[in-house]
Formats: C-alpha cells, sequence, structure tokens
C-alpha cells in the first residue's frame, strides 16, 4: 500500500478573496482534498506584515475562513485552522533560524524585491521600510509546513523559492540531526500553464494588490455594478469584435459552460453582440456560481457562527501532529 500523502497550504488573511484566487487557488485545493490527508490554514500571523488593523485582521481571518468553507471545505475531511492557534510553529520557527544562513534569506525574491525598490528610488539605505517579519517570513513559512510533516505544497508559482527554503532548511536540520530525526522534504504542487490566471478589471493581472480585483461574494447590486465598470473600447454593437483581448469574454469562459462559452465566441466574432450584453451575462454567470455559496458565507462570516468552533477544532486535530513533531525536534536537539 502507498504511503499515504500529507498536502498542506496556507492562505494569508488579508481581504476577502476574489475570483482569481477561487480559480487559481480555491478550487484547485478542494477538489485535490479528496481522499489525501489536507491541513489548509489561515497564515494570519503572515498577514501581520501587511495588515495592520486590528478589526481588518480579526475581520478578514472571519472573511477568508468563511469564503473556504462556503466554497465547499469540508472541516471533517480537511483540517482548516488559524497558525496563530499552533504555538509549536513560533517554537520550530526559532529551532530553525538556527539552521539557516543569513545569506540564504538575503536572496529571498521578496526581500531583493524590497532592496531593488530602494535603490531606484536612490535611497542610500537599502534596508529601508524592511521589517524583520518581511525579512524571516521564508523560515516562519518552513515552519508551517515542517511542523506538520507536509510532504507536498499547492501553491501559485509565486510561492515556488518558498518550498524551495523549506526544502533547504529541512535539509539542513536533517544534515545535523538526522541520526535522531529527519523532516520529509517537501514538494510544491503548482497549477499547470498560464490558463487560469484571470485577468483583473483593468486589464493586468487581478490582484488585491492592484485594487483591480472581483470579490467573490460581493452583495449581488455591488457585484454587478463592478462587472460594468470593465473598461471595453467603443466598438458599435453590429461589428465583430475578438473575444480573445476581451476580460469580460475571458471571465466568463472561466465560469460559463463549454456550450454557452462557444456561443458567446461566436457572436462576438460575428459581430451583433454588445459590450454591455456581454458584461450582463457575466454577471448572471458569477451570480448564479456564487449565489447560492453567498448566504453560507453571510452565516458563517458573522460574527458568533459556528465558524469559531470550525477553526477550535482544526486547531486541536492540528495541534496533535505539531506537538508530536516538536517533541521529536526537541529531543533530536537534546532538550528533551
Ligand atoms: P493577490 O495577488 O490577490 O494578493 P495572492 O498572492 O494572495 O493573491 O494569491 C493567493 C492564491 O491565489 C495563490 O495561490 C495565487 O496563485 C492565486 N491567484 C492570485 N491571483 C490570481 C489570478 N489572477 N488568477 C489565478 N490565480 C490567482
Ligand atoms: N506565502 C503564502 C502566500 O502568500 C502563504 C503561506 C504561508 C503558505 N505559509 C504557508 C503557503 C505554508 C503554503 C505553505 O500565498
Amino acid at each position: 500500500m502507498a504511503a499515504t500523502k500529507t498536502y498542506l497550504t496556507g492562505i494569508q488573511t488579508s481581504g476577502m478573496p476574489h475570483i482569481g484566487n477561487y480559480i487559481g487557488a480555491i478550487k484547485p485545493a478542494l477538489e485535490a482534498a479528496g481522499d489525501n490527508d489536507t491541513l489548509y490554514f489561515l497564515a494570519d500571523y503572515h498577514s501581520l506584515n501587511s495588515v495592520k488593523d486590528p478589526d481588518k485582521l480579526r475581520h478578514d481571518i472571519r472573511s477568508v475562513a468563511a469564503t473556504w468553507l462556503a466554497c465547499g471545505l469540508d472541516p471533517e475531511r480537511t483540517t482548516i485552522y488559524r497558525q496563530s492557534s499552533i504555538p509549536e510553529v513560533f517554537e520550530l520557527t526559532t529551532v530553525l533560524t538556527t539552521v539557516t544562513a543569513k545569506g540564504l534569506m538575503n536572496r529571498a525574491h521578496a526581500y531583493k524585491a524590497a532592496r531593488d525598490r530602494n535603490e531606484a528610488a536612490g535611497n542610500a539605505d537599502l534596508d529601508a521600510g524592511v521589517n524583520m517579519g518581511l525579512f524571516n517570513y521564508p523560515i516562519l513559512m518552513a515552519a508551517d509546513i515542517l511542523v506538520m510533516e507536509a510532504h507536498v505544497v499547492p501553491v501559485g508559482r509565486d510561492q515556488a523559492q518558498h518550498i524551495e527554503y523549506a526544502a533547504d532548511i529541512a535539509k539542513s536540520f536533517n544534515h545535523l540531526y538526522g541520526d535522531s530525526y529527519s523532516f520529509p522534504i517537501p514538494q510544491g504542487s503548482f497549477p499547470e500553464g498560464e490558463a487560469s490566471i484571470l485577468p483583473g478589471i483593468d486589464g493586468r493581472k487581478m490582484s488585491k494588490s492592484y485594487d483591480n480585483h472581483i470579490p467573490i461574494f460581493l452583495p449581488e447590486n455591488k457585484l454587478k455594478k463592478l462587472v460594468r465598470r470593465i473598461p471595453t473600447d467603443s466598438t458599435p454593437v453590429e461589428d465583430p469584435k475578438d473575444p480573445d483581448t476581451s476580460v469580460p469574454f475571458q471571465l466568463l469562459s472561466q465560469f460559463a459552460d463549454k456550450e454557452r462559452t462557444a456561443e458567446t465566441r461566436k457572436r462576438l466574432e460575428a459581430g451583433g453582440m454588445g459590450w454591455g450584453e456581454l458584461k450582463n451575462d457575466l454577471f448572471e454567470v458569477l451570480n448564479a456560481t456564487f449565489g447560492p455559496m453567498r448566504e453560507r458565507y453571510d452565516e458563517l462570516v458573522a460574527p458568533g457562527s459556528e465558524l469559531d468552533d470550525i477553526l477550535e477544532a482544526g486547531a486541536a486535530r492540528a495541534r496533535e501532529r505539531s506537538r508530536a513533531t516538536l517533541a521529536k525536534v526537541r529531543a533530536a536537539v537534546g532538550m528533551d
């Protein structure tokens, strides 16, 4: 019998997820959950680097958890928990800092990008605006992964370096203490191709940081308004249009069934379908996809809902594993 593999991924709690997150991360992760051993957690300490408003953080944690549950995460099958409920993550972080070269951290993409921005701005202090939370981000992430002895980490391509770092850090630990205990070496699992990168309402990649995103559970009237705001050119209704350069069409094709997508493509190419009609269709399709889940989301996100019990039960299960790992790590380093 093949040994079961543990799948683990973290989700930053910085705002309600958008429909790009849904196609690129949430939907594939829920599909992968199937019969695998899966742990999906809320990386609330990682979000502390960007979210400095306590009320916003409180709300974002609920919003992200409620989104995953409303989209179909089954808390009986997948362990869902808050990173901040697992003290062993932070204990392990301290151990891992002692086997991690500073030079490795100096080469981390996010840190290097911050230094490059300072250099480009002519700032003599290349570390200006860089806090230790940003610098240590990859070590905390390695601890998230290693404390649960995860084998596979499904993430977007932008996270590839972080997974390599987690593997490198695990190897350094194993090299020193492997006679007593070794971490499994984690592997990233990435979505294939560019097909599932959704454009935002301004045509760039949809991202919270560009503020061009469509949040999954916007109330119906706001969703309609936002979809109407997607810029389109002034091609008259009767003229042929190119679906492949049209943001509303690309979004529609991710959510509509094959027939509807093909039919819409034909009508745009033939002429006779206006952008207004296309946007109405897009709103309809999005509303049909997320409308039924929105009710569940609204219930869960409300303070005092069963969300708290679900996260607590998840944390209890996750802690059984993190405690067991820490006991082995402490014994290996000589602190038993
Ligand atoms: P954002 O750019 O909005 O801050 P994140 O970087 O937090 O999003 O990404 C969370 C997850 O969603 C990652 O797995 C990422 O690959 C995926 N994702 C983000 N934006 C998109 C997009 N436009 N299309 C598809 N997947 C996306
Ligand atoms: N850095 C990840 C992101 O921005 C979130 C994250 C934190 C994570 N810890 C993790 C992902 C552990 C996978 C495993 O998307």
